[in-house]
């Protein structure tokens, strides 16, 4: 049987999935920013946490498939420096798919706000009135860690271009079906 040099297609469609959805929640709550008042910012904030509480749900499910599934290898081969700096980025972009659309949820639960996905109301993790005094905090965290994302995501981006361009390894091809054999 020949190797399989690529992510598989639900890896994939999750990868491409979720990273569309947080390209498009980071810019929309960006936009947002820009407009006068008006209900077009509710529309977009709106969106921004729909497609947060998304990426929230999803990445459990891509987290279970990575444990499952062998990442498929580079070729060629990293350096075992360049592999740990990998799998470091990684774990960070994981855990801020946790953790930001969790601190998104909390804060506007401890305001008093429910919070809603696709219709439905999210069970109230904070709703004893007591964490009305943490509100601010919580969001300050969110709104620094998910700027913060940004610059990781553009970090992302800039290693698969030397990936690409510098390298000429395959980590690209693989994250796109393209590398070795088809699946
Ligand atoms: C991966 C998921 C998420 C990311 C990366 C993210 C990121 C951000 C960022 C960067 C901002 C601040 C933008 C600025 O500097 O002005 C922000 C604001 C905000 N986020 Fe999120 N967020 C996510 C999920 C959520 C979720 C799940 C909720 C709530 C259910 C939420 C609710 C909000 C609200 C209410 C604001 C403030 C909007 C305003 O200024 O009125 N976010 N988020
Ligand atoms: C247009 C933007 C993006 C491009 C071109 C891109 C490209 C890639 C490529 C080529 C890989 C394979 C790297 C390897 O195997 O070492 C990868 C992996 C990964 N990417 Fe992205 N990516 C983008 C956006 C994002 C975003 C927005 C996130 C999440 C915030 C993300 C999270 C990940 C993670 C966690 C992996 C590790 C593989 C996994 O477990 O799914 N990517 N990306």
């Amino acid at each position: 049987m020949k190797e399989n040099r690529n992510y598989d297609r639900v890896w994939r469609a999750l990868h491409w999935g979720m990273a569309l959805a947080l390209i498009a929640l980071l810019a929309v709550i960006e936009i947002k920013g820009e407009l006068p008042k008006g209900p077009l910012k509710g529309a977009l904030v709106n969106i921004h946490k729909q497609l947060g509480i998304a990426v929230f749900i999803l990445v459990w499910w891509r987290l279970v498939w990575r444990w499952k599934h062998q990442i498929p290898p580079i070729t060629p081969a990293l350096t075992r420096a360049m592999d740990g700096i990998s799998h470091l980025a990684h774990g960070l972009l994981y855990l801020a798919m946790i953790v930001i659309p969790a601190l998104g949820v909390l804060f506007k639960q401890a305001r008093g706000d429910s919070v809603d996905f696709l219709g439905w109301t999210l069970p109230a993790i904070v709703d004893d009135g007591t964490a009305m005094q943490y509100a601010k905090t919580l969001k300050s965290i969110h709104e620094t860690l998910g700027n913060a994302l940004i610059w990781l995501i553009a970090a992302h981006v800039a290693a698969v271009l030397y990936h690409y361009w510098v390298r000429r390894d395959d980590t690209l091809q693989r994250m796109v079906g393209r590398a070795g054999n088809k699946i």
